[in-house]
């Protein structure tokens, strides 16, 4: 497994040999590498590429006040993992490399709309910071596919009308979101929660298996069902964000006529925010 840290470098690595018949897979990560994230890679392998994984904790996707500084940087641990499933490549920039003349100089990647509401209502400029830096590791890898966890749907969704509007000629898959046996989707924020709290956090999850179930069995009160899992959320101590059944096509709130629309939940649990989300009325 090879390890680069410039543009230079991971050009050459790329350009040096020829790709083989899987092509070259790009898994972009903030690093604290869990099992979601080496079920991405894994995805990449099993199709036969080239898997190229990208470890930065890109500042341009945190709001003032959020976690930026507290995020888990594991770069040896994440390495080890990374060479044990078999990684070909791995880029971990560092921030000026990405953005050599500063956060506020660099262009902006933003998708309209579909960072409007949920996650980009709450987290002002996240989605613009995501964009940017995806679009510019898209551009310096040139992947022929990349992988994106479904735990960040909304995520998923906006780069792929990001890679689409711009018409970049990339595959963006997703993969199915991994969690831990009581239901709780991994994420690298989980570290955050207090024994406490990891034993209330699998509650989110169960509540969207609750409104899922809600809503296969006929009712079509899509708000009244989320507006009873947020009054249960919260009075086990999460404080919910939002709690709201959208169309996966263009995140407009879904009804009982959508075939194709998700729960997406966020909510605080401590200091420690959590989402996740569960597709639902792919008849
Ligand atoms: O999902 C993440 O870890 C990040 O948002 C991503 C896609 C690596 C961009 O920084």
């Amino acid at each position: 497994m090879e390890i680069v840290n410039t543009a230079q470098a991971l050009q050459g690595q790329l350009s040096g040999q020829s790709a083989p018949a899987g092509g070259i897979a790009f898994v972009p990560t903030m690093g604290n590498l869990h099992e979601g994230h080496l079920s991405l890679v894994a995805r990449g392998l099993d199709a036969g590429a080239k898997v190229v994984v990208s470890i930065f904790v890109n500042p341009l996707q945190f709001s003032a006040g959020e976690d930026l500084d507290a995020y888990p940087r594991t770069l040896e641990h994440d390495l080890v993992q990374l060479a044990a499933i078999g990684a070909d490549l791995v880029f971990t920039p560092d921030v000026s490399t990405l953005y050599p003349n500063g956060l506020q100089a660099h262009t902006t990647v933003r998708v309209p709309h579909l960072t409007d509401v949920l996650c980009g209502q709450h987290r002002a400029g996240h989605f613009d910071g995501v964009t940017t830096v995806v679009c510019k590791l898209l551009n310096l890898v040139s992947p022929d596919i990349a992988f994106f966890g479904e735990k960040d749907l909304q995520q998923l969704l906006v780069i792929r009308r990001m890679v689409k509007d711009l018409a970049m000629p990339i595959r963006i898959e997703g993969v199915p979101t991994f969690r831990a046996a009581d239901g709780l989707a991994l994420s690298s924020r989980n570290s955050y929660l207090s024994p406490a709290e990891r034993a209330i956090a699998p509650q989110l999850y169960k509540n969207l298996v609750t409104i899922s179930e809600g809503i296969q069995s006929g009712s079509g009160d899509y708000a009244g069902l989320c507006q009873t899992a947020v009054q249960r959320l919260d009075s086990l101590g999460f404080v919910t964000e939002y709690c709201e059944v959208r169309r996966c096509q263009d995140l407009a709130l879904a009804g009982p006529d959508d075939t194709d629309a998700a729960v997406f939940v966020a909510a605080q649990l401590g200091g420690t925010r959590l989402i996740d989300n569960i597709q639902v009325g792919t008849y």
